[in-house]
């Protein structure tokens, strides 16, 4: 029996997470036995508590097998100071942990082709990897503050830092993941201008020696960004920092049509893992039953192959949204002439049924 910590959050989050507790729970029925307690976390923990992380919700997360969180934020958070903001329970989690390793792939359904606002020949069998290393960089790098500035205004600072230890770890991560699909791992830095990169290139190239069956390149991140969309075929797995990673995996995603669509791990050393939908807590449509479940729904798959160890059941998730998805089925983000539109809650249903 597997302990999964639910922690539907804000926004959208509850209804999205709603959709992959009912798939979970319809697993049951093929024989994977999970225990699904639910927390609060962001701004819905803040509102409950007065900490968008309660210690009650990092220990469940602690004492899980696997975490599925939705998604967190809300406008009227923004103005709390930061350690209370909604934001600020996500990166805990991952810090907390040590969830350094996020996988974000970027796959294209033939479906879906269309929808996508790239040429079809352009992103058509699209299948990469962002590798994004989540718990240190310029989001965790001490000192930051805002303070007075020499001018008499004040200035802001952030400081960009990664030990050795830390790239190491995660270009290890890049090259195992890199041989297990097409063998050519790309790293991205901004080695030209910043000495974080330098060394975060040293050190790749140093842990690439031990994978000479993988074919290791290099690319600043602004030519990175451009070639995502002049030519995105030509990656496999990606492998970046932080807030590269951030970024080029939002960019990523709109190959595929639709943020509504990319699910992520974010994995620690022995395998244990968060699940969560790229996208955020989309204030804007939330509880109106329009959001695209499918993003968490396929978490959930990520779940059950990389914490769970259960592939067969993984890829049966993944083929009940394919199958869903060549019925015609489509939630309003992806929507178009042809196609049926559902609500979050049916296609959530939908792909329940589509599980055999
Ligand atoms: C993401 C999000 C988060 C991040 C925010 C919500 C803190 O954009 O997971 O990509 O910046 O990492
Ligand atoms: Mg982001």
């Amino acid at each position: 029996m597997h302990k999964i910590a639910i922690l539907p959050g804000d926004g959208i989050g509850p209804e999205i997470v709603a959709q992959a507790v009912k798939v979970l729970r319809a697993l049951g029925r093929h024989g994977v036995a999970l225990e699904l307690v639910e927390a609060p976390v962001g701004g819905a923990a803040y509102d409950a508590a007065g900490d968008p992380l309660p210690a009650t919700t990092l220990d469940l997360a602690r004492a899980a097998d696997a975490i599925l969180f939705g998604s967190v934020g809300a406008p009227r958070y923004d103005a709390l100071p930061r350690p209370k903001r909604p934001e600020q329970a996500l990166l805990r989690l991952r810090k907390e942990l040590g969830l350094f390793a996020n996988l974000r792939p970027a796959t294209v359904h033939p479906e879906l082709v269309n929808a996508s606002t790239l040429r079809p020949e352009v992103v058509s069998g699209l299948d990469i990897l962002i590798l994004r290393e989540l718990t240190g960089d310029i989001y965790f790098g001490q000192p930051r503050g805002i303070r007075a500035a020499a001018d008499g205004g004040r200035e802001g600072f952030d400081t960009m830092r990664y030990t050795e230890a830390e790239i190491e770890r995660i270009a290890r991560v890049g090259f195992d993941a890199a041989r297990k699909r097409g063998r050519r791992l790309c790293s991205v830095d901004k080695a030209n201008v910043l000495e974080t990169s330098q060394l975060w290139r040293e050190v790749v190239t140093a842990v690439g020696a031990g994978y000479p069956d993988v074919a290791l390149s290099h690319m600043y991140v602004d030519n990175a960004a451009m070639q995502l969309l002049r030519d995105p075929k030509q990656f496999d797995v990606i492998v970046t920092g932080n807030m590269f990673g951030d970024i080029l995996s939002d960019e990523a995603s709109m190959l595929t049509g639709s943020i509504g669509m990319l699910p992520s791990a974010s994995l620690d050393e022995r395998g244990k893992g968060l699940y969560e939908p790229i996208h955020g807590s989309a204030p804007d449509i939330a509880g109106k039953n329009l959001a695209n479940p499918l993003a968490t729904i396929l978490s959930a798959a990520m779940m059950l192959r990389y914490s769970l160890d259960n592939e067969a059941a993984a890829a049966r998730v993944e083929a009940a949204v394919r199958k869903v998805l060549a019925r015609g089925l489509r939630t309003a983000d992806l929507h178009e002439p042809g196609t049926e539109r559902v609500g979050t809650g049916e296609m959530g249903d939908a792909v329940v049924a589509a599980l055999g």
